[in-house]
């Protein structure tokens, strides 16, 4: 320490005399002057004769000019417009199908994924090329109307430049169903004319072997179920679960129609345990839906493992479940659902039961 005191001391003592030195000697000055002064004294104190010689100096060792600089990219980093995030546009769609196959009266709706993630819109907007050929709805469910192809297309409403486009092709109507509305019920006497009201079991309408609806019940998709089923695909959808309705609403001639070309194919028997007879199925009432693939291995597949887990937190039931079906009437279904609301499906999920036994009711024909 003492060390240090003695030497800062004959610094100083140097440094004077240099200085001193200086001052009588101009040819020195402005060398020995900012070579040891300059961050703090020189431009102020340098002596009126120095004009022309300090001037180089300072800008060389001086930092300012360089701050100087700096400055305006700094004030316009504070400003607020600049800072503000910009908004996240769509910029990309993908669907779950870009082609398919439709009949009459049937309908299907891709499943639309959208990029970023984080785009705040990602509102969709669908259009049909030809609507006497298909309609789609606002939520994209493509509904097959008459023989054709078209294209329907869905544009991102955040950013018009991004869509994709889906082509559908309707399958032309067979001849037959023509005289199925002309055919006065041949093979099913008991039903038509008989029933004229629907059945309302504790609050659910009942459609099964016992119980028919009148032949012209025809209220169309129930719209509390049509929502409950997007919630359903959307959030299916975010896992990676696509679900699309393979068959809605059939009227009662459609159902009339079908199921006379399965006796014809099968024999009644047979078609018995897989098919309604007209006025008997649930796709009359708006109420069912038959979904991806009428196949029992459906039941194995991802897509039917999670409906058959999932499907009642959106108040419907997997209607024909398996070990069921001397009590339903039915063959094990797994695409099959019926909405029941969320008053009755999460109890009849946990509780394991078809519907027949959650209301105590019979599934048989009379004959
Ligand atoms: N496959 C069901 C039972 C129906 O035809 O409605
Ligand atoms: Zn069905």
């Amino acid at each position: 320490m003492k060390k240090l005191l003695i030497l800062t001391l004959v610094a100083v003592l140097f440094l004077s005399a240099c200085v001193k030195d200086a001052s009588e000697n101009d040819g020195n000055k402005g060398t020995l002057y900012y070579t040891i002064d300059v961050p703090t004294e020189a431009p102020t104190e340098a002596p009126a004769d120095s004009t022309a010689v300090p001037t180089d100096s300072i800008t060389e060792t001086e930092p300012a000019p360089t701050e100087t600089e700096t400055v305006p990219p700094e004030t316009t980093e504070s400003t607020a417009p600049e800072t503000e995030p910009v908004p996240v546009k769509v910029d990309g769609i993908t669907l779950s199908i870009y082609e398919f196959w439709l009949n009459v009266g049937e309908s299907h709706m891709p499943i639309v994924t959208m990029t970023p993630e984080d785009a705040p819109d990602k509102g969709e907007k669908w259009e049909s090329s030809d609507k006497t050929v298909a309609t789609v709805d606002k939520y994209g469910n493509i509904t097959g109307v008459k023989g054709g192809d078209c294209t329907v297309t869905v544009t991102s409403t955040d950013n018009p430049d991004v869509y994709a486009e889906v082509k559908v092709h309707v399958k032309p109507e067979e001849t037959e169903p023509e005289s199925v509305t002309t055919v006065p019920a041949e093979s099913e006497p008991a039903e038509k004319g008989e029933v004229t009201e629907p059945t309302y079991i504790g609050g659910i309408l009942v459609v099964n072997k016992t119980y028919a609806l009148p032949a012209d019940y025809n209220p169309g998709v129930d719209p509390a179920a049509q929502d409950a089923l997007y919630q359903m695909f959307a959030d299916a959808a975010k896992e990676g679960i696509s679900l699309w309705v393979k068959s809605g609403v059939r009227t009662y001639a459609d159902q009339k129609w079908q199921y006379n070309v399965y006796v014809e194919r099968d024999g009644k028997a047979l078609a018995d345990t897989y098919s309604a007879r007209p006025g008997h199925s649930e796709h009359q009432s708006g109420l069912g839906f038959d979904l991806n693939s009428l196949s029992t291995s459906f039941g194995e597949t991802a897509e039917g493992k999670w409906l058959a887990a999932n499907c009642h937190k959106y108040g419907f039931i997997i209607r024909y479940p398996a070990g069921k079906e001397n009590i339903t009437g039915y063959m094990y279904e797994p695409w099959h659902v019926r909405y029941v609301g969320m008053d009755h499906a999460p109890v009849i999920h946990e509780k394991g039961l078809c519907l027949e036994e959650y209301l105590g009711i019979t599934s048989q024909y009379n004959d």
